[in-house]
């Protein structure tokens, strides 16, 4: 079964190196090495002699799959940090202690980790975790403002939140794995044409309300819309997300604009279509709406009576925010069909004005609606490309390919 933290871009088989330093938020380290060895990377994990206080070599070996580093001198080790720090795509430091941070801004080669850093010219990102009152002093603030202003290392998080100690009223806490994963990925990703561009998503249901408590909807999870928003912000793009109600975290770094109904997400899109390189109108806009909302909930009558409710349709979003659209940009639509799917697809294309299609079948077991997984065709004004069923996040990176080619074409 295809999961969504199988093999991909941006990460897979890219060399990674995984700086843990000593700090209880170690343990998280673990599932951020775990994450990024499912998404394909290879990671080398290298141990400060501190951070083997709180976790084991053997525990990051066994989840990355290779050696875990820890000495600069064995046989090998005076090479190998050059070789480390050169061979690198990323280097991440998480947990990132006071200690480490105040090294790393001297430039010390004190131990295996902060030698590499020294040899090291791919992108660094640090994740401080302390204690709140060590992040607030005004030394560390130095050390660590001197690590992204003089050194250029990029720094995420301290935040708020509990601490393994005490109060914890003010940022200490190291970002989550999920969260280090994606910036990795935007390290990891940019440098693309889609880097610095604009890019609109629409996304998840939208709901038509009957009454105060009920509503017309559609099973739509919002996950696709939400996999290519993530997609284009990691290829380092300016991502604007107006999406219908959804469960699903947020994506980070997408700007979030929440709507409910098809006018409102009709009225967001027409303010924000104009400025955008990239439209992709992945939402499952509800085609009707009650005529009117009753402003009470409706009762249920004694007698059994039924509730008849006059539906009227929604603006087309797409179509209408056609002639609105940026010269020269790139859109994407998509097209959920049960009959005729290619010629259904080619249709809304043209009518809709889409330069790309992502067409696939109702009614698909693991396809579609709630499904974490996707069967497409991609249908722009070559032949129709029939991907196979891949994770959604996998389909947002294909799709993403396809518009990062068509931009080239009008650059
Ligand atoms: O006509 P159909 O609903 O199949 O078209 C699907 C495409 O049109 C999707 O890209 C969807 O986001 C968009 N759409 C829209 N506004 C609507 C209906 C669909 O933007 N009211």
């Amino acid at each position: 079964m295809a999961s969504a933290d199988a093999p991909r871009p941006p990460w897979q088989g890219r060399r990674i190196v995984l700086g843990v330093t000593g700090g209880i938020a170690a343990y998280k380290s673990v599932t951020l090495a775990r994450r990024l060895t499912r998404l394909g990377a290879e990671v080398d994990v290298v141990l400060s002699r501190s951070s083997r206080e709180f976790v084991t070599p053997l525990t990051f070996e066994a989840v990355t799959g290779r050696p875990v580093l820890t000495d600069l001198f064995s046989v090998d080790g005076a090479a190998r940090h050059i070789r480390l720090g050169r061979e690198a795509d990323v280097v991440c430091i998480a947990p990132a202690t006071a200690d480490f941070i105040a090294r790393a801004a001297q430039g010390r080669a004190n131990e295996l980790l902060t030698t590499t850093l020294l040899v090291t010219r791919t992108p660094v990102l640090l994740c401080p975790a302390m204690n709140d009152r060590m992040w607030a002093h005004p030394q560390v603030q130095a050390n660590a403002g001197h690590c992204r202003e003089r050194l250029g290392y990029h720094q995420l998080g301290p935040v708020a939140g509990p601490l393994a100690v005490g109060e914890g009223d003010g940022p200490g806490r190291m970002v989550e794995p999920e969260v280090i994963v994606e910036h990795l990925g935007r390290l990891l990703g940019g440098g693309g044409i889609l880097e610095g561009r604009t890019v609109l998503v629409t996304s998840g249901p939208t709901r038509e309300p009957l009454d105060p408590v009920r509503y017309l909807g559609n099973r739509s999870s919002g996950r696709m819309g939400f996999a290519l928003a993530a997609a284009a912000w990691r290829r380092g793009a300016h991502v604007t997300v107006v999406t219908g109600p959804s469960a699903l975290p947020r994506p980070e770094g997408v700007e979030v604009v929440p709507v409910e109904t098809a006018r409102e997400m009709d009225a967001a899109v027409r303010d924000r279509v104009g400025e955008a390189d990239v439209i992709v109108y992945a939402a499952a806009v509800a085609d009707f709406r009650p005529v009117r909302a009753e402003e009470r909930k409706r009762k249920r009558s004694r007698d059994g009576e039924g509730w008849a409710v006059e539906l009227t349709a929604n603006p087309d979003i797409a179509s209408g925010t056609k002639e609105h659209r940026k010269p020269g940009s790139v859109t994407v639509g998509f097209a959920l069909e049960s009959e005729d799917l290619l010629s259904n697809a080619a249709d809304k294309r043209e009518r809709k004005g889409f330069d790309l299609v992502v067409a696939n079948p109702a009614g698909e077991p693991d396809a579609g609606f709630e499904a974490e997984t996707n069967r497409v065709t991609l249908l722009g004004s070559g032949k129709p490309e029939e991907l196979p069923l891949l994770p959604k996040e996998a389909v947002a990176e294909m799709v993403l390919d396809r518009v990062e080619a068509l931009l080239r074409g009008r650059v």
